[in-house]
């Protein structure tokens, strides 16, 4: 384990029926879940657009567990405060869409939550290398950002059997992202990773987002 005395699962709600959001994000709550994943798109960055602030301040309204914003968009900078004054405890970018990493890493602990850098799978783990002391977790994508329900991509591993030594040594939340289900999972769970995302894994039509994350949830531990 990087940090977590036990891994976690981050449901993304990006999967979510949000006709019934609220209804959906309490059973993931009611089993326990700590942590729920918002993934912010802007068309830009990614070729898709999901939702901004004012879905993660109704989430916020509607349930009390840690809320981590993954901002998959250009020039995250502009919207740091709104992102944490909608109620994100975590605030992850992309270090290709700031124009200095630093700054924006200290623009988001300025305003009192926790930063996270986010690496795409074609892109190298060392990139955290130069600010491991400013960052609280790393996010290493596991599908090309900008939809859910992508195949994982193996590739990934090596990469992050390399940096868990270092995120261990300074104390970072290591967490995985994309195409994360019950037969990926198998190929993860003795790595050390502390948190996964998982998205369509959890929230479908096959059974309910509650027994989903118990599934997911005993395959990991
Ligand atoms: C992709 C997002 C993921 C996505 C995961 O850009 O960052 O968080 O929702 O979805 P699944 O678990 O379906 O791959
Ligand atoms: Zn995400």
């Amino acid at each position: 384990m990087a940090i977590l005395t036990k891994p976690q699962i981050s449901p993304s709600i990006l999967s979510a029926d949000f006709s019934r959001l609220g209804e959906q994000i309490a059973a993931v709550q009611d089993s326990g879940c700590k942590v729920l994943h918002l993934d912010v798109m802007d068309g830009c960055y990614v070729p898709n657009i999901s939702f901004g602030p004012l879905v993660v301040e109704a989430v916020r309204r509607i349930t009390t567990l840690e809320l981590e914003s993954h901002l998959m968009i250009m020039d995250p900078d502009k919207y740091i405060e709104a992102f944490v004054q909608a109620g994100s405890d975590i605030i992850l970018v992309h270090p290709g869409t700031c124009p200095s990493v630093d700054d924006t890493l200290r623009k988001i602990h300025a305003q009192g939550v926790r930063a996270g850098l986010v690496i795409n799978p074609d892109e190298d783990v060392n990139l955290v290398a130069p600010y491991l002391d400013q960052l609280d977790q790393v996010l290493v994508m596991s599908v090309y950002p900008g939809f859910g329900g992508q195949k994982f991509m193996p590739s990934v591993l090596e990469g992050i059997k390399q940096i868990l030594p270092e995120l261990e040594a300074h104390n970072i939340l290591l967490e995985i992202d994309g195409g994360v289900n019950s037969r990926t999972i198998p190929m993860l769970s003795g790595l050390g990773i502390d948190r996964y995302v998982a998205g369509s894994a959890v929230f479908n039509n096959r059974a309910s987002p509650a027994e989903n994350y118990q599934a997911l949830l005993e395959q990991i531990q």
